[in-house]
């Protein structure tokens, strides 16, 4: 055996057993109803190289995705970047809290095709950055159908799926496709370490497909985005620990849901509403009645004041694509308990320049 085989070797027995604890650790999150197969999981050094790689192996130059507003702005550069693909916004409205729309998705397909271009899938987050809301189960089954019917992808990005905190139980694309009769090699999961379990740094992406010909591609694509060995070693040990992994998620669910109340009614006090969320590190906020010009110009008016004056970074809606002007991401998972008056007292002093 050549010396170089035999690390090979070493690196596939050692990748069995990361696979194995990652799985493991998304049927914790992810609830009793669902479970991982570890054969169906591709690593890769962050969500970041996941949504890309998925994207080059669903999607020619030119292909789109149509993506429901506002969205993660980092699916622009993930999704379009180095691989050429276009995204078609379809616009949610603040009058439906948000609500993803099947109707508009079919228009948005329609009026694509009239240009002679072409859609590949869908992309959504559940639960979804920026709102934090989560889908409901019906509304899986249309997206579902929907795809059927147009014959195109659905990437189902998950990676806050360990981040709730209301009364409603998340639900993953990977239960429905389990207990439901779908075609499950159209839908591709994207989850991931840096949220539910703080570690952004890490660098720990997953790809979780039914395709089994989008995974072997998307295994030989991962060889340019991969989670190093040590890395590996220490996720096995840590997410084995599943007493450890159960009480860490209890506790950062309580954690973000005091932190997003004690947050809400901060901002409730100065006349700022939030949209109902149940997930995330962050909630979103109508600052529309603070802006003037009532456009884009006056979103980023307020947004540099926040920043300049009030030393605070928060996302403007424009930047999610959102179509309604006003509306910003707030992460409050960053600060401590006491810091949220001080910040809301910060809010307050540009506000009522
Ligand atoms: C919805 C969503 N997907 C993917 C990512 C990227 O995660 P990672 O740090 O693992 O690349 C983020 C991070 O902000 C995110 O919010
Ligand atoms: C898997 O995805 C590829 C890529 O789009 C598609 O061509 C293929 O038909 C899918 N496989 C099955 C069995 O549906």
């Amino acid at each position: 055996m050549e010396s170089h085989q035999f690390c090979v070797l070493i690196l596939h027995y050692s990748i069995f057993f990361a696979l194995q604890a990652v799985a493991g650790f998304m049927s914790q999150v992810m609830g009793t109803t669902v479970s991982f197969d570890p054969s169906r999981l591709v690593l890769t050094s962050g969500a970041t190289p996941a949504i890309e790689t998925l994207c080059f192996c669903l999607a020619d130059q030119g292909n789109a995705f149509l993506v429901p507003t506002p969205y993660y702005p980092g699916f622009d550069r993930d999704m379009k970047w180095r691989t050429g693909v276009e995204l078609i916004p379809v616009h949610c409205r603040s009058s439906d809290n948000f609500a993803l729309s099947v109707t508009a998705l079919d228009q948005a397909f329609n009026q694509a095709r009239k240009r002679g271009q072409k859609v590949r899938g869908i992309l959504i987050s559940n639960p979804s950055n920026p709102i934090g809301n989560m889908l409901n189960k019906e509304t899986l089954y249309s997206l579902l159908d929907f795809a059927r019917e147009k014959n195109i992808h659905i990437i189902s990005d998950e990676i806050f799926a360990g981040s709730t905190y209301g009364s409603e139980e998340f639900v993953s694309m990977a239960e429905i496709l389990e207990s439901e009769d779908f075609d499950k090699n159209r839908v591709h999961i994207i989850y991931g370490l840096s949220k539910d379990l703080s570690l952004p740094g890490f660098r720990v992406g997953v790809i979780y497909s039914f395709n089994t010909s989008v995974l072997a591609a998307a295994k030989k694509l991962a060889r340019f985005s991969s989670v190093s060995a040590p890395t590996q070693r220490i996720l096995i040990s840590m997410l084995s620990d599943t007493r450890f992994i159960q009480r860490y998620i209890e506790t950062t669910r309580e954690r973000i849901k005091k932190m997003y109340v004690a947050f809400a009614a901060g901002l409730k006090q100065l006349g700022i509403e939030c949209t109902k969320s149940s997930a995330g590190l962050y909630c979103w906020a109508d600052m529309s009645g603070l802006i003037r010009p009532y456009n884009e110009k006056g979103e980023l008016e307020l947004w540099d004041k926040l920043l300049k004056i009030g030393k605070i970074n928060i996302t403007p809606g424009s930047a999610c694509h959102c179509i309604e002007p006003g509306w910003f991401r707030c992460c409050f998972t960053m600060l401590a308990e006491e810091d949220i008056p001080v910040v809301i007292k910060r809010i307050q002093r540009v506000v009522e320049t």
